[in-house]
């Protein structure tokens, strides 16, 4: 009884409360509608971070991420942003009538698309859901958000990758009152209209529009209703146009970004209406002409970019004046002239100079102070010397300083290091500059320093431990190579040191890997400190005894070369650490043991894989058809036994057809990946185009059996040399379906049989050897076999006749015709055609120089792929042999082209970007950096 009359008590206290606590005014707890919506919100989200562990109890008000009305209980905002959130939205969210604000950027939605419901939130002002991974199509009904004042749907390129698209955009008229629109990512190509659409938004005061593959901007515009507007980012989509003057009347605008387009002619004059501009980006595009002098309209500008065009003539005097400006990016373009004083009379604020890549020449008298304290000076290509420029005495504490070939032929003056405790990126290779490096270097937190080509002397001193490229090559550089190099340089991701007069005992060995200087003895077991060391190249060196087992720490490796060498013993285990390499060349040593599986196994990226040349045994792995990525094996000129795996049909890459998207190797970096790939018996040094190579290579063992017809199905190859083995049994029937097959070598066997008539279907054969074998019967004629006509390709086959051998064939080999060849002739042709182009060509350059795109820019060139190929045709033709693309020459290998079944294109911009990337970028800046060497001599 007491019990039953004390809880009762408790209830009532507990109502009593409750009551209290509703009633009043300054502890508003939440609705309950609201509150129970937003339990079932948290339920449909996946929640890895447990983000909304505050989300219990009555007082949702109180929640995290929850915003309530100062005076009334019902929920006003919702910020879930940064929360790691996945999964779906629930509807409930409906329930939250009076919400004004919603943020659900930054989470992972992935794969979801934006719930249509979101345009039922009628009171809502601020929408952002940018970077939250969501796909498909922006819903329609957004339009309804009248109020809405705010809206961000885009993506950052370097945060998430946005799958949504908008073939309509009739929806943003409707939101009259929004001020704010960032779609940036949001494919919007098929949204023509765009323009016309935004135009109905009177007070828009931020647009950006920026990789939106926008294909079109109208000429004129017959009335243009966005006066406020103060941003305006059309940058990085495919516009090819002129520049519409129109774009020069928004009167309020304070930055313009049209910058990665492919807009070309020239530039308007008329700035007289831009009185607020602060930033004009027109950079990497192709506009052509001068710079006009009315730029000094531009008032308030402060950034001025127009870098990476065609612009030509002189710098005007008159940007001299703009007093304004902070910084001045004119680089890779076609200016030229003298640039003197007066060019930066007022310039008093730049921070930021860029002049690099044209043809001008500084004239400044020698005791200039230039108005200006600059953090970066590029000025790479400018004609600065003889003299080492005395102003620069007057530019304390720069960041970045690059004077790469600039005539400089001095001492660099003892006030040089001095100035530079801040510097991060030192460019000042291709002078003749005299100096050594200071003992106390160390101190300097410089990140990029790039010496190379100079007359630099003297040791190498010790470096700051924080430096990731260190370029000293072709200097005069002596004395010994410290071996703790890994040690006191864990960042470093690009050393070349090459020809210098660096010497040492054969013990101290780092020094190996430094072609060119005259080092012999053993890969020192050191190499723990190296973790983030992408390439490492020590081919073609005498290195002598194990590979060491601490190359299992360098876990970036992407790229290792030891070939060439006088390499032993197994390969160590720790190897397989090395996960991410893609390219792995141990040929032309003297390596044994069987070939591992833990290759296949573990370092499941490969794309190259060469052990040719060694004395590795046993079986070949079945297991190496495991690695997807794969397109050149050769394990050739070993003593390896057993029978070709049949798994060997089953390797990915080499079945595909289309072009590989693999790439190899960073322009920029200062890097270019090669290798040697014999073909057609001789040996090709390939750079650029390494990964459209595909290739299987096993001969010169002991291998016996058949053939497997399973390795008819890699479609893709290109070169497939069995040769020098033991197999026997017939040629595959279906050979001919290998057509992209350009060398062919299966001479040096005991196959039998017939050859079979589908060979001559192989219309990109341009290698053929089946001499000595045991094979029989009639050679087939048709198509590119009548080009064979040397009869050594079948010789030591008492068996065959016909025409090239001069034997004749009896009446009853005289049933094998030639076989049709099929449908698949454009393609043949095409390879055929451009084979006879490839016979000329041996040094192989760039084309795919977009295929070494900075990572952002892959993104864009895969999605890019099917509007490329047309550029590249219409720029350079099919059978030139060097072009100008952007300011740089590039030579074509007509290779590229053979390889391609779909045609690419290659879009402008990204070949832009490309060549001013690799122009600028050896020296300058973390973004140019991506991964880098180690180099040898290439004999
Ligand atoms: C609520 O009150 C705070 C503090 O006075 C104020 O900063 C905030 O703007 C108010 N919020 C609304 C929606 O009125
Ligand atoms: C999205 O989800 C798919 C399938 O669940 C997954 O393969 C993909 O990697 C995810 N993408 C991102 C960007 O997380
Ligand atoms: C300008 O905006 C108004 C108001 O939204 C709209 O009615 C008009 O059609 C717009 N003008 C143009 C040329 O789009
Ligand atoms: C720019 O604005 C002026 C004045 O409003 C107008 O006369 C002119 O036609 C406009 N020019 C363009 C290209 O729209
Ligand atoms: C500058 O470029 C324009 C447009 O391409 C061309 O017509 C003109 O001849 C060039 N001028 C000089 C001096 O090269
Ligand atoms: C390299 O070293 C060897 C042995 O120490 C010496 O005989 C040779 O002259 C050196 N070569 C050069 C180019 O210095």
């Amino acid at each position: 009884m007491a019990y039953s009359i004390s809880m009762s008590l408790v209830h009532i206290i507990v109502f009593l409360w409750i009551q209290i606590k509703s009633a009043s005014p300054s502890e508003l707890s939440c609705n309950e509608f609201e509150r129970s919506a937003l339990l079932k919100l948290k339920q449909s989200f996946k929640d890895p971070l447990n983000a909304l562990s505050s989300w219990k109890g009555f007082d949702c008000c109180s929640w995290k991420g929850v915003e309530c009305g100062n005076y009334t209980d019902r929920i006003i905002g919702l910020n879930l942003s940064r929360k790691s959130l996945e999964g779906e939205i629930n509807p409930s969210l409906l329930e939250l009538k009076h919400i004004i604000s919603l943020d659900l950027s930054l989470n992972d939605f992935n794969g979801t698309d934006i719930p249509d419901f979101i345009g039922s939130l009628a009171n809502l002002r601020y929408l952002n859901l940018s970077n939250s991974n969501f796909v498909g199509s922006v819903p329609h009904h957004l339009g309804n958000l009248s109020r809405l004042q705010y809206l961000d749907l885009g993506s950052d390129e370097s945060i998430s990758i946005s799958g949504l698209s908008n073939d309509d955009l009739s929806w943003v008229s409707r939101l009259s009152s929004l001020r704010y629109l960032d779609m940036r990512m949001i494919n919007l190509r098929k949204a023509t209209n765009w323009l016309h659409e935004v135009n109905e938004l009177p007070s828009l005061s931020v647009l950006r529009l920026s990789s939106c593959n926008i294909y079109t901007i109208p000429q004129s515009i017959l009335h243009l209703n966005l006066t406020y507007l103060t941003v305006f980012d059309l940058s990085s989509n495919n516009i090819r146009s002129t520049l519409p003057e129109w774009l020069f009347n928004m009167t309020n605008l304070n930055v313009l970004d049209l910058s990665r387009n492919f807009l070309s002619g020239p530039i308007p004059g008329t700035f007289q209406n831009m009185p607020f501009l602060k930033v004009l980006n027109l950079g990497h595009n192709s506009l052509s002409g001068y710079i006009p002098l009315s730029i000094d309209q531009l008032t308030s500008l402060e950034e001025l970019y127009l870098n990476s065009n065609r612009l030509n003539g002189t710098l005007p005097q008159i940007i001299g004046q703009m007093s304004t400006l902070t910084i001045l990016n004119v680089s890779s373009n076609l200016l030229t002239g003298i640039v003197t004083e007066s060019h930066f009379a007022n310039l008093s604020r730049l921070n930021i100079l860029n002049l690099s890549f044209n043809n001008f020449s500084l004239q400044v008298s020698s005791n200039w102070t230039p108005p200006f304290r600059l953090d970066s000076i590029y000025m790479s290509s400018c004609r600065l010397g003889p003299r080492f420029p005395p102003w620069l005495i007057t530019q304390k504490g720069y960041a970045k300083l690059d004077i790469g070939n600039a005539g400089v032929v001095d001492s660099l003056p003892t006030w040089f290091w001095s100035l530079t405790s801040e510097i991060v990126s030192l460019n000042l290779s291709l002078n003749q500059i005299k100096g050594s490096l200071p003992p106390s270097l160390h101190s300097i937190s410089i990140t990029f320093m790039d010496l190379s080509s100079n007359l630099f002397e003297g040791p190498l001193p010790r470096l700051h431990h924080g430096i990731q490229m260190l370029q000293l090559n072709d200097n005069s550089f002596e004395g010994t190579i410290p071996l703790d190099l890994g040690h006191d340089m864990p960042m470093l991701r690009c050393l070349q040191l090459s020809n210098n007069l660096f010497h040492g005992p054969s013990s101290v060995t780092f020094g190996l890997w430094l072609a060119n200087n005259n080092l012999t003895g053993a890969i020192p077991d050191c190499w723990s400190n190296l973790g983030a060391l992408e390439i490492l190249d020590l081919g073609n060196n005498n290195l002598y005894g194990r590979i060491p087992e601490s190359f299992g720490y360098m876990n970036s490796l992407v790229s290792l070369h030891l070939n060439n060498n006088d390499l032993f013993g197994e390969l160590p285990l720790s190897l397989k650490n090395c996960t991410l390499l893609t390219l792995l060349d141990l040929s032309n040593n003297q390596l044994s043991g069987n070939i591992p599986t833990w290759i296949p196994n573990s370092l499941t990226n490969l794309i190259i894989l060469r052990l040719r040349s060694n004395r590795f045994i046993g079986p070949v792995p079945p297991e190496l058809s495991r690695l997807n990525s794969l397109q050149l094996l050769d394990i050739s000129i070993n003593k390896l036994s057993g029978t070709i795996p049949i798994s060997f049909g089953n390797f990915t890459s080499m079945k595909k057809t289309k072009m590989k998207g693999t790439l190899l190797g960073e322009p920029w970096s200062g890097y270019e990946e090669h290798l040697m790939v014999c073909i057609n018996g001789r040996q090709l040094r390939y750079t650029k185009t390494l990964s459209l190579v595909t290739s299987v290579d096993l001969s010169s063992n002991n291998l016996y059996g058949e053939i497997p017809s399973e390795i008819t199905s890699l479609v893709g190859l290109l070169v497939l040399n069995l040769s020098k083995n033991g197999l026997s049994g017939e040629i595959p029937q279906n050979i001919g379906n290998m057509g992209w097959l350009e060398s062919l070598d299966l001479s040096k066997n005991q196959l039998n049989g017939q050859i079979p008539p589908t060979l001559s279907n192989l219309t990109s054969l341009t290698h053929l050897n089946l001499s000595f074998n045991n094979l029989s019967g009639r050679i087939p004629l048709g198509f590119q076999l009548q080009t064979f006509t040397d009869p050594s390709i079948y010789e030591g086959n008492s068996g065959l006749c016909g025409p090239p051998l001069t034997e004749g064939c009896s009446q009853s080999s005289m049933n094998i015709t030639s076989s049709n060849s099929g449908g698949d002739d454009g393609i043949g042709t095409l390879w055929l055609e451009l084979s006879v182009i490839a016979g000329f060509v041996t040094g192989v350059v760039v084309v795919l120089s977009v295929l070494l795109l900075q990572r952002s820019w892959r993104l864009m060139f895969f999605v890019a792929v099917d509007k490329a190929f047309d550029w590249v045709h219409a720029k350079i033709g099919r059978s030139s042999k060097t072009s100008i693309i952007g300011d740089k020459k590039w030579t074509l290998y007509p290779f590229l082209y053979a390889n391609m079944k779909t045609p690419i294109k290659i879009p402008n911009q990204c070949v832009q970007a490309t060549a001013s990337s690799y122009t600028t970028g050896s020296s300058i800046g973390p973004l140019a950096i991506d991964y880098c060497l180690v180099l040898r001599a290439i004999h």
